[in-house]
C-alpha cells in the first residue's frame, strides 16, 4: 500500500496532524521535499510537538524516512532529535532514515536567503531558510550531498570547490563572504555530520523493497499544492514541487505503485507569506477564522491571512494531485460564522469562471462568486462521529464533497488525536 498526502491550499491544511493520525497503520512515512520551512504542530495528551523536518508519524512506531528530494538544515535536524528525546521519544538508525544524496542547506544558503528578499521590490515572504538558495545548488549540480556532510574529508574537498562561487554570490548581493568558509561553521557542520552519520539511508530501495515484502508506506508532504514551484502561483511559492507526483519523482517511486492520493483541506483558506488569495477577508469574519483557529505560522510565528473556501483553488488542487479522498480540517473553527461562505467561482473580465486562471497577475485581479450557506452554533471540538454534527455543518461538508468531486474521509474538529474522525 503506497498512500501519498498533499496539501490542497497553501500549506498549514493540518497535514501534521492527519499523518500523525495514520501512521499507525503503516510501517513507513516518508518526507519528499521542502525542508524546515515546514512546520507540523502535532498534539498528544497534553504534548504538543513542533517539528520542521522530521515526519510527523516520528511520534508512532513506523519507520521514517527523509527523501533525497528534501534540503537539510542538520542543525535543525539533530536539534530536533534532541527534542524528542528529551520528551522520552528514542531515536536511533532502525527509527530514522536520511538518504544520501539529500541537498544540505549551509549557512551561507541562509544568509542568501535573507539577502535576496531584502533586496526584491516585491517580496516573497519567504521562511529565510534558505530553501531555495540549497534547491538552486541542487539544480545547478554545486550542493552538499548527505553523504558529504557525514565523512569529513569529502566535506572538505566539496567545500573547497564549492566556495569561491558562492562567495562571489555573497559578494555580489552585497553580504559578507566570509561566511562560507568561516572555521567555527565549518566545524559545526562537521560535527553535525558526525552526529547524523548513523542515519544515512538509501530511500527509495527501502520503500520499493518494503512494498514488494507488502509493507505499506505514507508519502508526507509539506507546504500546500499551490505553493508548487512549477504548478502553484509564481513567483510567490516555495522552491520544490509539492504535488502528489513529487512524491513519486523525489522518492524513487514509479506511479504505477500509488493506491491513494489523500487531500488535507482546511473547511476554510489560510496563506503565510506574499501572493494571491481571492477569498482573503479582512473584515470580522476573517478575525474570527484567525483568532478562533489561532492562525499564526509554526516556523516563523507569523499571522496567516484568512478567507472563505476557495473552490476554484481547490479544483485545480484534484487536478494536480488526482486526490481520490479528502481529511477536512478545523471544521470546528466556522461555529458562529452565519452566513458561512464558499467561493464557487470568480469575475474576470466581466466573465464568470470556475476554475483559476493559470496566469498569477489575473488571479490576484480575481473577484470571488459566493455561495452562502446556513451556519451553526455548536461548539464541534468533542464531535467524534458525523452523525453527531449539527445537520447545517452536514450540508457545509456534503456541499464540499460534491464540488470537489471527492469524498471527504476524515474530518477534524480540534488538533487533539481524539479529534479527528471518519466521515
Ligand atoms: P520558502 O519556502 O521559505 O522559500 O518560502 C516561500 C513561500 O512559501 C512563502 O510565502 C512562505 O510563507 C511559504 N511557505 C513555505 N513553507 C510553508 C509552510 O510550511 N506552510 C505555509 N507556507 C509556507
Ligand atoms: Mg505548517
Amino acid at each position: 500500500m503506497f498512500t501519498i498526502i498533499t496539501g490542497a491550499q497553501f500549506g498549514d491544511e493540518g497535514k501534521g496532524k492527519v499523518v500523525d493520525l495514520m501512521a499507525g497503520d503503516y510501517n513507513i512515512v516518508a518526507r519528499f521535499q521542502g525542508g524546515d520551512n515546514a512546520g507540523h504542530t502535532v498534539k498528544v495528551k497534553d504534548e504538543i510537538y513542533k517539528l520542521h523536518l522530521i515526519p510527523s508519524g516520528f511520534l508512532l512506531d513506523s519507520r521514517v524516512l527523509i527523501g533525497p528530494g528534501t534540503v537539510l538544515n542538520p542543525e535543525i535536524m539533530v536539534e530536533e532529535i534532541r527534542m524528542l528525546e528529551e520528551a522520552g521519544v528514542k531515536v536511533s538508525a532502525e527509527k530514522l532514515g536520511i538518504d544520501g544524496k539529500t541537498s544540505i542547506i549551509m549557512p551561507y544558503h541562509i544568509e542568501l536567503d535573507g539577502l535576496r528578499e531584502a533586496t526584491r521590490s516585491e517580496k516573497i515572504g519567504t521562511t529565510k531558510r534558505g530553501i531555495g538558495f540549497a534547491y538552486i545548488d541542487k539544480i545547478a549540480r554545486d550542493e552538499v550531498h548527505f553523504s558529504d556532510l557525514v565523512d569529513e574529508k569529502r566535506l572538505m574537498q566539496r567545500l573547497s570547490d564549492i566556495a569561491p562561487q558562492k562567495e562571489e554570490e555573497i559578494k555580489a548581493i552585497g553580504g559578507d563572504p566570509s561566511i562560507v568558509t568561516e572555521s567555527s561553521l565549518v566545524d559545526r557542520y562537521i560535527s553535525l555530520g558526525r552526529e547524523l552519520a548513523p542515519y544515512i539511508a538509501d530511500v527509495s530501495y527501502e520503500i520499493n523493497k518494503s512494498l514488494d515484502e507488502g509493507k505499506s508506506v505514507l508519502a508526507e508532504g509539506a507546504q500546500g499544492s499551490h505553493l508548487d514551484v512549477i504548478h502553484g502561483t509564481q513567483k510567490f511559492v516555495t522552491s520544490s514541487s509539492t504535488i502528489a507526483g513529487s512524491a513519486c519523482a523525489n522518492l524513487g517511486v514509479g506511479p504505477t505503485r500509488v493506491n491513494e492520493v489523500l487531500a488535507i483541506v482546511k473547511a476554510y483558506i489560510t496563506r503565510v507569506g506574499a501572493g494571491p488569495l481571492p477569498t482573503e477577508q479582512e473584515g470580522d469574519a476573517g478575525q474570527h477564522l484567525h483568532d478562533v483557529g489561532h492562525e499564526f505560522g509554526t516556523t516563523t510565528g507569523r499571522s496567516r491571512r484568512c478567507g472563505w473556501f476557495d473552490m476554484p483553488l481547490a479544483k485545480k488542487s484534484v487536478y494536480l494531485n488526482g486526490y481520490t479522498s479528502a481529511a477536512l480540517t478545523k471544521l470546528d473553527v466556522l461555529t458562529g460564522l452565519d452566513p458561512v461562505k464558499i467561493c464557487v467561482g470568480y469575475e474576470l473580465d466581466g466573465k464568470v469562471i470556475d476554475y483559476p486562471p493559470e496566469d498569477t497577475s489575473q488571479l490576484a485581479r480575481c473577484v470571488p462568486v459566493y455561495e452562502e450557506m446556513e451556519g451553526w452554533d455548536a461548539d464541534l471540538t468533542s464531535v467524534v462521529g458525523y452523525e453527531d454534527l449539527p445537520q447545517k455543518a452536514r450540508v457545509y461538508v456534503e456541499r464540499l464533497e460534491k464540488l470537489m468531486g471527492i469524498p471527504v474521509k476524515y474530518i477534524s474538529v480540534g488538533p487533539g488525536r481524539e479529534q479527528t474522525f471518519m466521515k
